[in-house]
């Protein structure tokens, strides 16, 4: 019974891994050792980049809108690549679960030429991603490391559990090894060993907190309003994050060529193409269009058309209605609607470094507006000094540490990458407010809430609102405890494990069957 299932397994394995569903000839032991080494390695290099396509998935509007700006043609470019590397790595995995079942069942290791191309490809496609992204993005590096800080508990219970499945495959080599192989492999196994089992010694996320030590929860802030759930930087998106109870909104400023301030967020080259029904490349500057005539472009037809977040499916006719009929909005319109609801704004000036007055006659708008000062975020850093002449109540808000401390302020907004999770716990102690942004996903939110962020930016308000704790809490006591027990059983089994494969050898060298087997036992073992 067993052992059909045996013959089973090993005709689909060598079947998928060979392409030959019958004995093939003798493979050397290095030829072996090599095809399970690529495999293992390719596997670990998929998973990796999926691991960097979850933490980059934070960002993913970020890839596209870059991608737009280059290609003029909207797309979800990342889905894209997740469900390619998706493919990719489950396909190396199940390689690498053929190529073991190949070796627990002393068999040949014959790589086909197809997996070798794909191989090949798969390498191709990672690096060419991987060096897009640090030419592009290289910004999105430090979101790994952030994702690693809050998974690495999880991370290192996984690795533990891999190590003590392998390391019978290490205990059998060791047992066959000459005294001199018998060291190395001894020597290298146990440096691995105490590097997984001792790691979580350099391990600090700001979850592992006590309960009661848990930060109040962040406040959000509509990043161009509440963009899933209608066009950005439109009066219907304001007024849906308005839904999720933000504390601000989140814009872009541009001035048009009568000088009035409206909301958008592309600038430069064809800033019309994105979220517009301009679909000619003739407008390359706010500056070229009256707001009169801006004013009479389509701002809801493109949200409905590219679907940018996957979300119109969950709008109802009504809704998509009333997408249809949104315009784009003067800065005024937003003042008004702030100060109505007694909510404050924050917002980029775009093509600030082209047009010398665009501060002026925004902050001139401001003040006619009649909002109350303290509703306004200042954040754009040129010409911070004349603002605070021009209108002294406004709350300055400052683009990264070395500037906040200079201007002894009380408000920063950085991207969430940019500062330490013990710097935010820092600045907090001293009741600066942070902001951090553009933050959407609910590990991330999870993470900047233990560590005690006052506020996000945030694309996805609707998902984050519902969250009422952070995804995991562990107080440092219970995680220590739970490590050093992973740690000494995994250990313990390791220990039953080497014994076993010992004895398992000196049952095949003594039983009936004689040195001849155990020779090919030996050869064929990679
Ligand atoms: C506006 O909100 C702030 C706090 O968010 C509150 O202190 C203030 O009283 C409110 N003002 C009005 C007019 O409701
Ligand atoms: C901080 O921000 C200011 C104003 O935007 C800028 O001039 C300065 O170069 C920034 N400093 C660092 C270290 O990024
Ligand atoms: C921060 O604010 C709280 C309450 O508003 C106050 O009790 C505390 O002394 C302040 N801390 C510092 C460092 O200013």
């Amino acid at each position: 019974m067993l052992c059909q299932v045996c013959l089973c397994c090993l005709f689909f394995s060598r079947g998928f891994y060979s392409c030959r569903w019958t004995e093939s000839n003798n493979q050397n032991r290095k030829g072996r050792w090599l095809s399970l080494l690529v495999v293992t390695l390719m596997s670990l290099l998929s998973l990796c980049w999926l691991y960097i396509c979850f933490a980059i998935s934070n960002d993913q509007q970020n890839v596209n809108e870059v991608l737009f700006s280059k290609l003029k043609k909207w797309a979800n470019y990342f889905l894209v690549v997740v469900i390619i590397s998706a493919v990719l790595a489950s396909y190396c995995i199940l390689l690498l679960l053929f190529a073991l079942i190949q070796v627990a069942l002393e068999e040949q290791l014959h790589l086909h030429w197809l997996h070798k191309i794909i191989f090949c490809f798969c390498v191709i496609f990672i690096t060419a991603l991987a060096s897009g992204v640090s030419t592009k993005g290289p910004e999105e590096w430090p979101t790994v490391l952030t994702l690693l800080q809050a998974t690495a508990p999880f991370l290192q219970f996984g690795a533990v559990g891999a190590l003590t499945l392998l390391s019978p495959f290490v205990f059998h080599r060791f047992h066959l090894a000459k005294t001199r192989s018998k060291m190395v492999i001894a020597g290298m196994f146990l440096a691995v060993s105490a590097a997984i089992f001792l790691c979580p010694l350099l391990i600090h996320s700001p979850c592992l907190i006590e309960v009661q030590e848990l930060p109040e929860k962040p406040k959000l802030i509509g990043h161009r309003g509440a963009p899933m759930l209608a066009p950005e930087n439109t009066m219907m998106s304001f007024n849906r994050s308005l839904e999720c109870g933000v504390i601000a909104f989140e814009t872009d400023v541009q001035l048009s060529k009568n000088r009035t301030p409206f909301l958008m967020h592309d600038h430069g080259p064809d800033f019309l193409l994105r979220t517009t029904n301009v679909n000619s490349s003739s407008f390359n500057n706010s500056a070229d269009l009256t707001f009169e005539q801006l004013r009479t472009l389509n701002a809801g037809e493109q949200f409905l058309k590219n679907d940018p977040y996957g979300t119109v499916s969950l709008l109802s006719e009504e809704e998509k209605e009333t997408v249809r009929k949104q315009t784009i909005p003067s800065l005024l319109d937003l003042l008004d609607f702030a100060k109505q609801h007694n909510t404050s704004v924050i917002f980029d000036l775009k093509n600030k470094e082209t047009e010398k007055n665009d501060t002026n006659d925004t902050v001139k708008t401001i003040l006619e507006s009649g909002i109350p000062q303290n509703l306004i975020f200042w954040l754009p850093s040129k010409e911070r000094s004349v603002v605070k002449e021009q209108a002294p109540g406004f709350i300055h808000v400052y683009e990264n540490e070395t500037d906040l401390e200079k201007n002894n302020g009380s408000h920063l907004n950085v991207k969430y990458s940019e500062i330490k999770m013990k710097n935010i716990s820092d600045l907090r102690k001293r009741n600066i407010t942070v902001n951090l942004y553009v933050v959407n996903e609910r590990w991330l939110f999870s993470m900047l809430w233990c560590a005690g962020a006052s506020s996000v930016t945030t694309n996805a308000c609707h998902l984050l609102k519902e969250m009422e704790r952070p995804d995991w809490v562990m107080p440092r006591s219970t995680y220590l405890i739970t490590w050093i027990l992973v740690d000494i059983s995994s250990a313990l089994v390791m220990m039953a494990l080497f014994h076993w494969t010992k004895h398992n050898l000196r049952h095949n060298a003594d039983g009936p069957s004689n040195d001849n087997e155990q020779e090919v036992f030996l050869t064929r073992l990679p």
